[in-house]
């Protein structure tokens, strides 16, 4: 019988930290499309699957971790959350703390938001303060709060985040029949790519998938710590959500690499700009830095190293409307035209 999607927790309770008495705060998030891309798979040989995170409530993938973080807040008997936030954690945790009716602050770096973020986070009522500093400093002051004083830290350190993240990775198995071979992600704080090897790993302990994909994570070039092997101090890349300078799951991620034999890679924001600008022309809406995992998969596609006829995930993970800047840079000016149908067919060359 047909019935809708729940959420992550009631989907997959029984691999959920929740009892029956976690009250559980759910907007709904999950269930999100797996796009087959057709000039990807054409283009690389392989059979490219784009699994598109925007569709969550907020537009980005940390609402699978935030319900899940929500709700034990709720049920440990927390009043107030903080995050420290590139902008969609925020716009998240906003979200869930108002339909948990908590109080929720944000520490952003002043003046990095991109539009559509602030926006959520403002709108759901958080209370934002900009820090003059970048991700890295908000997040350690974000720590320190949650270390003195009595508020839930909500960022990817929480572990329940990355238990509602691990989903991501369930619900691509549940969808292909199997896990990928290559799953492709971007990586900033590298919470993302830990929760999702945590997925696969639980999947193949259990018998529900037999292989492992390769996880291959990738940062921006201005922004790669894990990549270089020691911090930067001042990350640069237009792809602001990833513009992160010294991951708290740096040691998660490069175990998940080596684990799965895949890689942590940097990206170069004309690569990321360039892959934006592709899927895009597919339908497919994502901001800068969800394009990270498009564009590392064609450099490695450019690199002879994926065999070919592999499966392929991508997880575009935010909308490309939290970021819209980019998609008007550079566009044409709209002519602009009488109201008469002769004219627009002029205009339109028809
Ligand atoms: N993609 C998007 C759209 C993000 O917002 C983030 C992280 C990532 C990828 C990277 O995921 O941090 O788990 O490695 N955004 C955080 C934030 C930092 O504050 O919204 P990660």
């Amino acid at each position: 019988m047909a019935r809708p999607w729940r959420g992550v927790i009631e989907e997959y309770r029984d691999r959920l930290p929740v009892g029956p008495d976690t009250p559980v705060v759910t907007l709904g998030e999950g269930g999100t499309p797996l796009v087959r891309s057709d000039a990807l798979s054409d283009e690389t040989r392989c059979d490219v699957w784009l699994k598109y995170e925007g569709a969550n409530p907020t537009g980005s993938f940390k609402d699978r971790g935030m319900t899940v973080a929500i709700s034990k807040a709720l049920e440990e008997g927390s009043k107030a959350v903080v995050c420290a936030s590139t902008g969609n954690t925020s716009a998240s945790a906003a979200a869930y703390a108002g339909k948990a009716g908590v109080t929720c602050a944000v520490l952003v770096p002043k003046g990095k938001v991109a539009l559509g973020k602030m926006a959520g986070t403002l709108v759901h009522g958080a209370r934002v303060l900009e820090v003059e500093g970048n991700f890295d400093a908000a997040l350690e002051l974000a720590q320190d709060l949650a270390s003195n004083f009595p508020v839930t830290l909500v960022n990817s350190v929480n572990p329940h985040r990355l238990q509602g993240q691990k989903t991501a990775a369930f619900e691509i198995c549940d969808a292909l029949g199997r896990a990928p071979d290559v799953h492709c992600v971007p990586v900033g704080n590298a919470g993302n790519i830990s929760s999702q090897w945590l997925g696969y790993s639980e999947y193949l302990n259990d018998g529900v998938i037999h292989e492992p994909p390769r996880l291959f994570g990738f940062q921006a070039a201005g922004a790669a710590p894990i990549v270089e092997g020691a911090p930067v101090k001042t990350p640069q890349t237009i792809a602001s959500a990833i513009r992160i300078g010294n991951p708290a799951s740096w040691d998660k991620a490069l175990a998940a690499a080596k684990e799965s034999e895949g890689a942590i890679l940097a990206v170069t924001d004309r690569e990321i700009l360039a892959a934006y600008r592709r899927i895009a022309r597919e339908g497919m809406f994502a901001e800068p830095a969800s394009a990270a995992s498009v564009a590392g998969l064609l450099r490695l596609a450019g690199e002879d190293r994926l065999p070919e006829g592999s499966t392929i995930v991508c997880v575009l993970t935010g909308h490309g409307l939290k970021d819209p800047e980019w998609a008007i840079t550079g566009a044409a000016h709209p002519p602009s035209i009488p109201a008469d149908a002769h004219a627009v067919a002029a205009e339109l060359g028809l």
